[in-house]
């Protein structure tokens, strides 16, 4: 993966975060009121429109962590999304006009009920839920992010998956007129990435709808993106239009771009260095002038509820 410092954010650029959030409420407060004109309701709003508020979900989730989610304007504008540029400032700026409605995602592949869902309607039938999860990225630097998601497990599990379902591959929009990143062959597109079956099971594992408490923005995987907290950020794949599940292993992006570098599994491990640098510490996003760096924890501090996974395996071989 590319490490690019050009294009980073000097802290003097970002607006001041409460300043930023109450700028964003006026203009949503004046957007409600054209909408109202315009006989609109709030909840059709809700679902087409990144920044609005989500409905009510859960807040106090066993698995999220207890730490100080940063900045949301580092969280939205320092991205990794590269269908819309590899800068961390692209995200934000290119995918400022991406249409994410109408929307569908498929789910095919080992399941006795194969089917494609308007995402509206997947939505509104999910126990949303807040999960606080550090997003370690594999190029060392973090953040923590709010997210507002639903188990993928207990969806997964509504499609009846077969015996035969051993893997899940997640797949990116293709769509070159809309993401300009794609039409540089950077990466294979579409975007992929895959999970074993029992990852992608496990109660951590989340499809993200929001962030913030509110409609996820555009940069950050709208309006469906995947979140692993064990694993390296690159896992967390965004804009999501299949789910495959799978015999054998499916391709992931970065594993066929450098497989020497990035492996199928891709859990965050201090002790297997990148052949490039160490994985040791990681930077911490907006973090104060005495915070800057932080060490890197085993599966992302969550080795308690994620080891056995992988008892018996080399992890420096099946990293
Ligand atoms: N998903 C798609 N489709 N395209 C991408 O380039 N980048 C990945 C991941 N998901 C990426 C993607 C990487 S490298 C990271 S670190 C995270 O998204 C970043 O998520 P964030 O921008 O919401 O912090």
């Amino acid at each position: 993966m590319l490490i690019r410092t050009k294009k980073e954010i000097p802290a003097s650029e970002v607006t001041d975060r409460s300043l930023f959030r109450r700028r964003r409420q006026l203009i949503k407060a004046s957007a409600l009121g054209a909408l109202a004109s315009f006989g609109l309701s709030f909840p059709e709003l809700a679902r087409a429109d990144a920044g609005s508020k989500l409905p009510g979900f859960g807040k106090d989730s066993p698995y999220s962590i207890n730490e100080e989610p940063t900045d949301f304007e580092d969280v939205t504008r320092y991205n990794n999304f590269y269908e819309f540029g590899t800068g961390k400032s692209d995200p934000a700026e290119n995918a400022k006009g991406f249409k994410t409605r109408p929307w569908t995602l498929a789910i095919e592949g080992e399941v006795e009920k194969p089917g494609v869902l308007d995402i509206d309607q997947l939505i509104s039938g999910q126990n949303l839920e807040e999960r606080i999860y550090r997003l370690r990225c594999v190029e060392a630097w973090s953040m923590v992010v709010p997210w507002v998601g639903f188990s993928l497990g207990g969806f997964l599990k509504q499609f009846n998956p077969t015996s035969k379902a051993k893997f899940v591959e997640f797949t990116t929009l293709f769509d070159p007129g809309q993401m300009p990143g794609q039409q540089i062959s950077v990466l294979e597109w579409p975007y992929v990435e895959g999970l074993r079956i029992d990852e992608a099971m496990h109660p951590l594992t989340i499809l993200a709808v929001g962030l913030y408490g509110e409609v996820l923005p555009n940069q950050n995987g709208a309006p469906l993106r995947l979140v692993v907290p064990w694993k390296y950020g690159f896992k967390s794949i965004k804009s999501i239009v299949r789910i495959r599940l799978t015999e054998d292993m499916p391709h992931t992006s970065w594993n066929l771009s450098a497989p020497d570098e990035y492996g199928f599994y891709a859990n965050v491990n201090p002790e297997v260095p990148h052949p490039r640098w160490s994985q040791k510490r990681e930077r911490v996003i907006g973090g104060g002038l005495f915070s800057l760096k932080r060490d890197t924890e085993l599966f992302n501090g969550y080795a308690e509820q994620v080891a056995h996974l992988y008892q018996g395996m080399d992890l420096n071989r099946n990293f």
